[in-house]
């Protein structure tokens, strides 16, 4: 079992799209798909169908006791519009936690504890993160072995990820190794300079980690999700789902990312 998580700091850069596509790419070549939803927006748990707000269990069911059992963590997981992708949906009750977590040491591995429960049923775990540095992105860079960071190439697209670097730093020094990650430019249109500027910054600084497939603007994400289908399911042939299957290859070809 593969865990890939997805995070930045910057909000609205197209986290929870990459999560869905690459997961729904996953499936569609046979492979086993966990979705975890760690944002309390819970915006993948609605893009599913299910009411972050009237939830009976979620993700949040993790934090509320130290240990955790395999049958516990199953009673979490419910379906999606795809056969192989089942997801573990947020509930706004996750917006508590940042306060309470700090009263209570060892909240970082609830995600990473909970998922070894899971190690022979699923090939690939996708995490959503949400947009602010607290105890759910650190779980999420704790459980996972590879991150994904979408980057809207916009004007000073490079700021809002110098912060993400740092965490991604901070993370680091209480690992083992270091965690790969990947940058993901999202939103490109190149007919804007904006676009093509911080594609041209994002080469320039971060030349070893940048995904060479770049996402582009596209309608289709946005009528995927008014479906609650993921997009390959709506429009295999669409740019915005190539870009991510090139990503995709890119990643299911460790060597070539070292
Ligand atoms: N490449 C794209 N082209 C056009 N629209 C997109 C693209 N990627 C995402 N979107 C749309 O933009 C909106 C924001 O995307 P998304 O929810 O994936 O971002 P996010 O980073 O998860 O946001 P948040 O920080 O609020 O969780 C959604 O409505 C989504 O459908
Ligand atoms: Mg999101």
């Amino acid at each position: 079992m593969q865990v890939w998580a997805v995070a930045n700091q910057k909000g609205g850069v197209g986290k929870t799209t990459t999560a869905i596509s690459l997961a729904g790419l996953l499936a569609e070549v046979g492979y086993r798909v966990l979705l975890v939803d760690l944002d309390p927006h819970g915006s993948m748990t609605s893009y599913f169908r299910y009411d972050p707000d009237e939830l009976e269990r979620s993700v949040y069911d993790l934090f509320s006791q130290t240990r955790v059992d395999a049958e516990q963590v199953r009673e979490l997981i419910l379906d999606t519009s795809h056969d192989s992708i089942k997801l573990i949906p947020a509930s706004t009750a996750l917006a508590t936690l940042e306060r309470k977590a700090v009263a209570q040491e060892g909240m970082g591995l609830q995600v990473a504890k909970a998922l070894r429960h899971l190690q022979a049923e699923y090939d690939y775990v996708l995490i959503d993160s949400p947009p602010v540095l607290g105890v759910l992105m650190v779980n999420a860079l704790a459980a996972c072995s590879h991150l994904l960071v979408p980057v809207q190439t916009e004007f000073l697209a490079l700021k809002g990820l110098e912060r993400m670097v740092r965490t991604i730093q901070m993370i680091n020094r209480a690992r083992k190794n270091k965690l790969p990650f990947t940058i993901v430019p999202t939103f490109y249109d190149r007919r804007t300079q904006a676009s093509v500027n911080s594609l041209r910054e994002l080469h320039a600084h971060y030349p070893e980690h940048l995904s060479n497939a770049v996402v582009p603007v596209d309608t289709k994400f946005r009528n995927a999700s008014l479906k609650g289908l993921v997009p390959s399911s709506l429009d295999a042939g669409s740019r915005g789902v190539h870009a991510y299957a090139r990503l995709l290859r890119s990643l299911l070809e460790p060597r070539e990312q070292e």
